[in-house]
């Protein structure tokens, strides 16, 4: 089906109409709660095996059984998994059995209002957002490649992995001299939007490096979406703040998650990759040189598609989480 008849307001279930996913395994990161959960749910309905993780296995056994309520022949399993622990990533990946279809790197965490570090001496939000999804895509991609050559990727044009950004990426490219705000002042959305922009980067040199595997990558920004347990960190204030800056209204949880399902399972994007999307359809460029990126309501900033810049991320995510 053509994506040219989606936009803001579909919903994921539209979006998925029609696309049959017996066979398709996958796996969704931070599918304990909001925009994750609903994805699982779609894709689950539609009929992949879902694994879903998080570190709340009760939230994740509970959105499991919703789901199974659901739709009877479900598969869906809950896996325990820390983000910010590359070690412990790198022990989940190696411990996955058998082919991957599709991998959404849905998890996140936003806006904490103190610096925090990973245990590996990491900004959080960079560490949990960006280099746990690095470390457990690398470690999948064997089993990525798997499923790329199995007859059943067929519907998906071969294994796609998909890459939870956001219009926070507007906000701050990634600042190589100082990651960590060991040197400049720690401001909360900047650290958020860098973590962001790292997973569109993510996303592009994937793309790149597993062309030759079957395995495509894209970005996506789901929306604004409040009914989530996103701002969880956030003070009133700060939250009040990113509302009056919202030109647009608030998505469902279930039009959160379109734009991911479009992404990940939409035959009109087979073999499309290294992409950003928002709102179900690839976004405008920002060009470099454009004034205040960070108030633009939508667009992908040239920056975060930077083919340098998203290699020398991969390289120096490499080196940071060899040294955790
Ligand atoms: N909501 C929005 O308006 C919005 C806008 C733009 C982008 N996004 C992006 O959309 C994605 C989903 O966000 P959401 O709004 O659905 O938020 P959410 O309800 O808070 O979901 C975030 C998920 O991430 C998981 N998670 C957080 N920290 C983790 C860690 N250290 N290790 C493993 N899992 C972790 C959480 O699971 P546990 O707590 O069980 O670990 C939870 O399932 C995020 O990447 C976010 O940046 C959201």
């Amino acid at each position: 089906m053509s994506i040219s008849a989606f936009g803001w307001e579909t919903a994921a279930l539209e979006a998925i109409a029609g696309i049959d996913l017996h066979g398709i395994s996958a796996l969704v990161t931070g599918g304990t709660s909001g925009i994750g959960a609903e994805t699982a749910r779609v894709l689950a309905g539609a009929g992949a095996r879902v694994t879903i993780t998080g570190r709340n296995l009760e939230a994740g056994r509970a959105v499991a059984a919703r789901i199974a309520e659901e739709h009877r022949d479900a598969a869906v399993e809950v896996a325990g998994l820390e983000l910010s622990d590359p070690a412990s990533v790198a022990a989940f990946a190696s411990q996955w059995a058998g082919p991957l279809h599709l991998l959404v790197n849905n998890a996140g965490i936003m806006a904490l209002p103190e610096r925090a570090l990973s245990e590996g001496g990491h900004e959080l939000q960079f560490a949990t957002n960006h280099l746990g999804h690095f470390v457990l895509g690398t470690g999948l991609r064997a089993a990525l490649a798997a499923g790329a050559a199995e007859a059943a990727a067929g519907v998906l044009g071969g294994a796609r992995v998909v890459s939870l950004s956001s219009r926070g990426h507007l906000r701050a490219g990634i600042d190589f001299d100082d990651i960590d705000f060991n040197v400049r002042t720690y401001d909360p959305l900047i650290a958020y939007g860098q973590s962001k922009t790292a997973n569109v980067l993510f996303a592009v040199e994937a793309a790149r490096r597993w062309a030759a595997d079957g395995i495509t990558a894209n970005a996506v920004h789901p929306g604004a979406i409040l009914d989530t347990g996103l701002s969880r960190h956030m003070p009133p204030q700060t939250l009040t703040g990113i509302q009056a800056t919202n030109t647009q209204s608030f998505k469902t949880v279930g039009q959160g998650a379109a734009t991911s399902i479009v992404v990940a399972t939409s035959p009109a994007l087979s073999g499309v990759a290294g992409r950003y999307f928002e709102d179900c359809q690839e976004s405008e460029v920002i060009p470099e040189g454009t004034p205040d990126i960070a108030s633009h309501a939508r667009g992908v900033a040239w920056y975060a598609l930077d083919a340098d810049d998203a290699n020398r991320l991969w390289e120096l995510s490499t080196r940071l989480v060899a040294a955790a």
